[in-house]
């Protein structure tokens, strides 16, 4: 047999919400799965990193499906596969494309397998894979999610927000990677940036949930993770600036960057504005970036 499953790029953190909030959105990758029972694999890649991802052993989907396969005792049964990746999420970028991999091999080699696992065994396995939770959680279940680790043991809720969104990502000209940037992070923070972030973190939830504009307009922003990584992307706050100033309601560092990414109300039709205000804020830092507008 062969499957087909689409998986959603996602943003994690969302401003103050470090390794733990998430949203999925609207680009995606598909992945073509068939398993056999001869051993070898044959990967292949269209669209977005194409030239940069290894096609061998050390392949994330690949190794996502072995994953999934030793948990379920049918490794032995299926050393081989032959996977097709056709990708539009943006490599290395802070829209979470090695979870959508991780996600997409687990998802696909646990329907070919007769869905032995269900949403909540997938998220952990994705979890235990990836690290942390913030980008396979809306990968998996779609919409923003809340995550909680407790020693090990991962739990999750999806919510869609009262109103409707506009998420506009800028995509720099440049990759990062996520161990780099969270090699600057510091041990230990200082209470008073921690204290920063709960009260944002909680605010942002309840609002969204309740539906409560007026409470996020101070939300998005982080004391926990941002300010280590803001040199290593030119203009960052410069950036969020423009966005607020053209409409958006918040920008924030989407997952560990270089991407950046901001919030505006669909009904205040500012989205086009909002890409603009912080691509040419971008620019004067001599950083190129393209824009997406997403749902
Ligand atoms: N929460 C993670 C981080 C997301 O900020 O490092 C990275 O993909």
């Amino acid at each position: 047999h062969t499957i087909r499953v689409r998986v959603p790029g996602t943003s994690a953190n969302c401003g103050p919400g470090f390794d733990a909030i998430g949203l999925a959105c609207t680009v995606y990758n598909d992945l073509e799965l068939t398993l056999k029972k001869e051993a070898g694999v044959k990967i292949t890649i269209s669209g977005e990193g194409a030239a940069n991802i290894p096609c061998d052993g050390r392949n994330i989907v690949w190794r996502s499906v072995q994953y999934l396969l030793r948990k379920a005792g049918l490794l032995d049964q299926y050393p081989g596969a032959v996977i097709h990746m056709e990708n539009n999420v943006p490599l290395s970028r802070g829209l979470g494309s090695s979870a959508t991999a991780i996600v997409a091999g687990l998802k696909a080699a646990n329907v070919l397998i007769g869905n032995r696992f269900n949403r909540r065994e997938l998220l952990q396995f994705a979890t235990d894979i990836e690290g942390h939770p913030d980008n396979v959680a809306p990968a998996i279940f779609g919409g923003f999610t809340v995550s909680t680790v407790t020693r090990g043991d991962v739990e999750c809720f999806s919510f869609l927000p009262k109103f409707r969104m506009k998420l506009i990502v800028a995509v720099p000209d440049f990759p990062l990677s996520t161990r780099k940037a969270r090699a600057v992070l510091p041990a230990q923070v200082p209470m008073a940036d921690a204290v920063n972030n709960i009260s944002r973190a909680s605010m942002l939830v309840a609002a969204l949930c309740k539906g409560n504009e007026k409470f996020l307009r101070n939300v998005f922003d982080d004391a926990l993770h941002q300010p280590y990584r803001a040199k290593l992307i030119p203009g960052m706050y410069d950036v969020f600036a423009a966005a607020r100033k053209a409409g958006a309601l918040g920008a924030n560092l989407s997952g560990a960057g270089p991407c950046l990414i901001a919030y505006a109300l669909e009904r205040r039709h500012c989205e086009e504005a909002v890409g603009e205000a912080m691509k040419a804020a971008f620019r004067q830092h001599d950083v190129e970036a393209k824009i997406l507008i997403m749902d």
